[in-house]
């Protein structure tokens, strides 16, 4: 059975990332959702791809980090999709782990790149466990000392290991890490055959990033993937 994750809720019809576009994807059926997390300058987790508001928003400079939550709460995120959406703003995590039900799978992404959230792991955890949502949770980073950091923490949640870069033997990395991995999360450029089956080998779950298009679905499916990351709503429920 496959496991596809709705990247960043459905980011083709909302805003990515916001709640219009997490709902929509739950009228999808999706039974899986990824999204990012951010600090602001208050310590408070948002629910956002970038350290900056340029891809919503082009009037609005500076680093999430350099706004308090109640300021980037009257940062309009919305109108440049669309005016149906004009006004509305940046959820928090907790914001969504209200609206999305326990059964549905989450995984939150740690965006600590380019700025490193000191801290970010622990606030993390802490508001999961607030919500009783520890249990159907992927936390997943491509900055590998936070997966590490959430570990220390909480040792029970289970880890996705993000690639972008083809690198060797990605699969001993992870086992290597001293990480206990439960998913690769590659780029699915590069993910073949070899790819999957040396993962599954070390009992890795897969799940390649971002798939959009039927042709490249069926072949990763082929090569045993667990599921995949995508924008494209057809496959959410599926
Ligand atoms: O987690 C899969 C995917 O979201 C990673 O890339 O840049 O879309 O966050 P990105
Ligand atoms: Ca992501």
């Amino acid at each position: 059975m496959t496991l596809n994750f709705a990247h960043r809720g459905s980011m083709t019809e909302a805003p990515e990332n916001t709640i219009p576009a997490f709902q929509k994807a739950l009228e999808h059926g999706a039974q899986a959702i990824e999204l990012d997390v951010q600090l602001t300058k208050d310590d408070e987790l948002v629910v956002c791809h970038d350290h900056h508001f340029r891809r919503y928003n082009k009037n609005v400079k500076g680093k999430i980090r350099s706004f308090t939550l109640e300021e980037i709460k009257q940062i309009d995120v919305g109108s440049k999709k669309g005016e149906e959406f004009a006004g509305i703003s940046l959820p928090t995590l907790e914001e969504v782990l209200n609206l999305c039900p326990s059964e549905i799978m989450l995984n939150v992404e740690i965006k600590n790149i380019p700025v490193i959230y000191e801290g970010i792991e622990d606030i993390l955890i802490h508001t999961l466990d607030r919500h009783h949502r520890l249990d159907n949770v992927i936390i997943s980073s491509f900055d590998h000392v936070a997966l590490k950091k959430v570990q220390e923490i909480n040792p029970e949640i289970p880890l996705g290991m993000l690639f972008y870069y083809r690198i060797l033997n990605p699969w001993d990395y992870a086992k290597n890490s001293g990480l206990n991995i439960n998913s690769i999360h590659p780029n699915q450029i590069y993910t073949d055959q070899t790819f999957v089956e040396e993962c599954k080998k070390l009992g890795y779950k897969v799940y390649p990033y971002t798939v959009n298009g039927q042709k490249q679905y069926e072949k990763l499916l082929d090569y045993g993937v667990d599921g995949v990351f995508s924008n494209w709503p057809d496959i959410f429920g599926t």
